[in-house]
């Protein structure tokens, strides 16, 4: 009789689960969305040697693989390939990925782990290949030069010297995920103590009382303490950009999985709580570009930091208890009913290939504002498939 019972239990959940008109929803944009990135991918492999940035004035605007966001094209025609298993896709993903595979010596700055681990990172956990892992041990090399012992940090630029003496942002803490992955491909402990090192300091200097965060905080490169802490990217040195403080959830939520430390996962909690209790969230979750921008409610939105927080919450659901885990997959679930809206989500053909519509790159610096961008693209795919793989676990 029980096991019956059991079985019964079983089948409901099952259906249950088929009932979920969102999936249905995440199963339709995931099918938009191989369509827009064949399109991306086919006019990208028209140009010699670039890959996407942003959409303006009806052209996609190429950069090359030097820029920050070149691994993200690459990284989701990957997730897209998984989700559908669709051969031409996976052409493109390598094509592009090839685009990309230079970056690896990258010196000068912070983001080979972004180029790299969205590129290569996938490839090689769809297809774990030799060639896939030397590059990104190759890529952990170079982004082990610029960690510096006396400071215990990766520094992330190298511009404004006369300004930051070893400038750290936030953003940071998504290249530590190619480092902790490199020590597991070489036994060398190295790249994850470099890893810890770099999320311990900016626990500790770059979070404000609330569980904000600043974007930059400058180091004495003499004393190894914080001199100078300010924004780049946010309205002024003591707001709360959006993007950062959705670099830091994911971040956090990310080295919990890649090191089992506990205080990272306390920490992505504390910066959960800040986001979803903030007052000025709005009720869809779709964050505007900057919390404290006076402006609000007319302010800006910024679907990128949107899609960052959506996939580090459905991540985070799975580690914490279950009154928690439902309370952010609650969340969740509502931005992407949001970013599945025709208010956010692309049409077919339109916007060049790019999947979704209001990001915002750098307002001060009127730099690709609302507009669509890779990066909001990738992880809202990304978040897609993290959003099915549990519902139907
Ligand atoms: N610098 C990376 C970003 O714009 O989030």
């Amino acid at each position: 009789m029980k096991k019956y019972l059991f079985v019964l239990i079983a089948l409901l959940q099952i259906s249950c689960k088929n009932d979920n008109p969102l999936l249905k929803t995440v199963d339709e944009t995931l099918k938009l969305a191989q369509e827009q990135y064949i399109t991306l991918a086919t006019k990208t492999l028209q140009y010699k040697g670039g890959l996407p940035k942003t959409y303006e004035h009806d052209t996609v605007v190429m950069a090359n693989s030097a820029w920050w966001t070149s691994g993200f094209v690459p990284g989701t025609l990957w997730y897209l390939y998984e989700a559908g298993k669709n051969e031409q896709i996976k052409e493109y993903a390598l094509l592009l990925s090839q685009r990309v595979e230079n970056q690896k010596y990258t010196k000068d700055n912070h983001d080979v782990g972004f180029m790299i681990y969205c590129s290569f990172g996938n490839a090689n956990r769809i297809n774990p290949e030799k060639r896939y892992q030397d590059i990104i041990v190759e890529a952990s090399r170079s982004l082990s030069t610029r960690y510096k012992e006396n400071i215990g940090l990766i520094r992330s630029w190298d511009f404004n010297k006369s300004i930051w003496q070893y400038p750290v942002i936030i953003d940071n803490m998504m290249n530590l995920e190619m480092l902790c992955a490199a020590s597991d491909m070489t036994q060398d402990s190295s790249y994850r103590q470099i890893a810890i090192s770099h999320a311990d300091k900016t626990m500790a200097n770059h979070f404000r009382n609330n569980m904000s965060c600043y974007h930059v905080v400058s180091y004495d490169t003499i004393t190894g303490q914080p001199h100078i802490k300010q924004t780049w990217q946010g309205l002024s040195n003591e707001s709360e950009w959006s993007r950062g403080q959705a670099w830091g959830l994911y971040g956090y939520t990310m080295m919990y999985r890649m090191t089992g430390l506990e205080r990272y996962k306390e920490q992505a909690l504390k910066i959960a709580a800040y986001l979803l209790n903030h007052p000025n969230m709005p009720k869809d979750y779709i964050p505007y570009w900057d919390f404290l921008d006076p402006k609000i409610p007319h302010a800006l939105r910024d679907a990128s930091a949107g899609a960052i927080i959506c996939s580090a919450l459905l991540e985070l659901s799975q580690y914490v208890p279950e009154s928690l885990a439902k309370q952010y997959i609650q969340v969740a679930e509502t931005q992407i009913k949001t970013l599945c809206s025709p208010q956010y989500l692309a049409q077919k053909d339109e916007i060049g290939g790019f999947i979704l519509k209001h990001s915002v790159g750098s307002l001060p610096h009127n730099s690709e504002v609302d507009v669509p961008l890779t990066y909001a693209d990738y992880y809202f795919i990304e978040a897609l498939l993290r959003y099915k793989k549990i519902m139907l676990q």
